[in-house]
C-alpha cells in the first residue's frame, strides 16, 4: 500500500485527541468517520470541530468554501463496525487503557477493509501489545499526535514489533500530508520519545509540589518569563490530570516505580478535578485559561534541572537505540510543545558536565535512582 491508496481516515474516539486529529485529517482533504461509543460524545466533537475551523477561517487561514467542504466530509458513527467499513487508514484515539485498546483493535480487525492499517494514537503503550490483538499486526502502527492536535506539529510514527517498513512509510507520508512534522521511533519503548523525556521532569515537579517547596504558580510564572507559552503545571491542567495520572501508572508499572503518582495528583484523580476539561485542576478554569502572575515567579528555582534532565532520559533513548539521532530528538521536543530548541541543542550550550552534575544531585536530594546520569552523559559524547 501506498501513501496515495489512502483515501479514507476512520479516527476512534471524538475527544480531545480524536476530534482534533479527525480535523487534521480533514484539511489534509481527507475524508473522514469519527466515531465514539454516544451520540452526545460524537455530537460535540463534531461541534468542537466546527469551532475550531471557523477559527481558522477567521484568521484567514481556511476560507468558507474549503470549510464548507470539508465539514461535508466527515461523517459520524457509534457504531464501530459501520465506522470503518470503507476506511483504508484508521487512527485509534480512545482512552489510555490497555485492555480497552485491545477491545477496539480486535473490532478494527474484523470490520476494517483487509488492506487498512490501523494505527494508535496511544501516548505510551506498547505497539506490540495492541498490535497482538489482531490478526494483522504488520499493519499495525502508533501514530502519536500532540495536543492541540490541530496546532501541534509533531507526531510520533512507531514500529511496533511486527510493524512492516510498509506500513511504517505509509503512516510517515501521511502525517507529512497532514503537514506534520514527523519523527521515526525505531523501536517500541515506553512513552515513547516525547512523554518518555518528559517523564523525569515530571517527577521533579511533582516532588515540587509534594514537598512543598513551591507554589506551581510560582514555577509557571518562572517559566512563561523564560518565554515558554505555558508553564508546566498549567500544561498539566491543559493535557488533564487524568492523563499524566495514568501515564504516571504506567511508567510505574513498566519502568521504574520512581514514576509512582504522587499523592496530591491522586487526591485530585479522586476529587474529579482533572484540569481544563472540568473547570478545575491545579489552577482554576472556570473563566478561562488561569492568569499566571509573573512576578511570582520562583527565581531560585534552575530550569537547567528540566534541562539536565530531558537530556539525561533522552541519551537513554539513543542507547538504546528508540530514536535514530539526537537531532530527530531535538526536532520531536520542538514540535511536540511550545520549546523553541531541543534539549541537546539547549545542553550543549549549557555544557554536558554540569548537567550531569545537576542529574547527580538531583538523584541525591530526592532519592530517585532514575535522575541518576547515564555513560553518555557523563562522557559528553553526543
Ligand atoms: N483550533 C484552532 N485554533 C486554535 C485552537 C484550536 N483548537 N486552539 C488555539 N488556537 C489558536 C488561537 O485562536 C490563537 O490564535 P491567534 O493567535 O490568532 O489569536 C492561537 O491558537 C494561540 O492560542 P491562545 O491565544 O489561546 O494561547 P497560546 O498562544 O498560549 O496558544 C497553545 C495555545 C497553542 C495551546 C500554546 O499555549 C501551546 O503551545 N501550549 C503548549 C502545548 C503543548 O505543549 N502540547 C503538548 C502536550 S503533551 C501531549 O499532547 C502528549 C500527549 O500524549 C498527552
Amino acid at each position: 500500500m501506498k501513501v496515495e491508496d489512502v483515501k479514507k481516515i476512520a479516527v476512534m474516539g471524538a475527544g480531545d485527541m480524536g476530534h482534533g486529529i479527525a480535523e487534521v485529517a480533514l484539511l489534509a482533504g481527507y475524508k473522514v468517520a469519527m466515531r465514539d461509543i454516544e451520540q452526545r460524545f460524537v455530537d460535540k466533537g463534531l461541534s468542537r470541530i466546527r469551532e475550531s475551523l471557523a477559527k481558522l477561517v477567521e484568521k484567514q487561514k481556511v476560507t468558507a468554501d474549503n470549510q464548507k467542504a470539508m465539514l461535508a466530509n466527515i461523517t459520524t458513527f457509534v457504531d464501530i463496525a459501520e465506522s470503518v467499513k470503507d476506511a483504508d487508514f484508521v487512527i485509534e484515539a480512545v482512552p489510555e487503557i490497555m485492555d480497552l485498546k485491545k477491545q477496539v483493535f480486535q473490532a478494527l480487525d474484523k470490520a476494517a477493509p483487509k488492506h487498512a492499517i490501523l494505527a494508535s494514537n496511544t501516548s505510551n503503550m506498547s505497539v506490540t501489545e495492541i498490535a497482538a490483538a489482531t490478526k494483522r499486526p504488520e499493519q499495525v502502527v502508533g501514530m502519536h499526535f500532540f495536543n492541540p492536535a490541530v496546532l501541534m506539529k509533531l507526531v510520533e510514527v512507531i514500529k511496533g514489533g511486527k510493524t512492516s517498513e510498509e506500513t511504517m512509510q505509509v503512516a510517515y507520508n501521511l502525517a507529512l500530508k497532514m503537514n506534520k512534522a514527523p519523527v521515526r521511533v525505531e523501536k517500541d519503548s515506553i512513552g515513547f520519545v516525547y512523554n518518555r523525556i518528559q517523564a523525569p521532569t515530571a517527577v521533579l515537579l511533582d516532588l515540587i509540589l509534594e514537598k512543598r517547596e513551591a507554589a506551581p504558580m510560582e514555577i509557571d510564572a518562572k517559566m512563561r518569563k523564560l518565554g515558554m507559552p505555558m508553564g508546566p503545571y498549567e500544561l498539566m491542567d491543559y493535557v488533564g490530570l487524568d492523563v499524566a495520572y495514568h501515564s504516571a501508572l504506567y511508567f510505574a508499572e513498566k519502568l521504574s516505580k520512581d514514576y509512582a503518582p504522587p499523592s496530591w495528583l491522586k487526591a485530585k484523580i479522586d476529587a474529579g478535578t482533572l484540569g481544563k476539561k472540568t473547570g478545575k485542576g491545579i489552577f482554576d478554569w472556570s473563566k478561562g485559561r488561569p492568569e499566571i502572575d509573573l512576578s511570582k515567579a520562583k527565581e531560585d528555582f534552575d530550569p537547567a534541572w528540566l534541562i539536565a534532565l530531558q537530556v539525561n532520559e533522552a541519551t537513554k533513548l539513543l542507547e538504546g537505540g528508540v530514536v535514530r539521532s539526537a537531532e530527530e530528538i531535538d526536532k520531536a521536543i520542538v514540535n511536540g510543545g511550545g520549546s523553541m530548541f531541543g534539549p541537546f541543542q539547549l545542553g550543549k550550550s549549557i555544557g554536558y558536565d554540569k548537567l550531569a552534575k545537576m542529574c547527580e544531585d538531583l538523584a541525591k536530594k530526592y532519592g530517585i535512582k532514575s535522575f541518576e546520569p547515564t555513560e553518555t552523559l557523563k562522557k559528553g559524547k553526543i
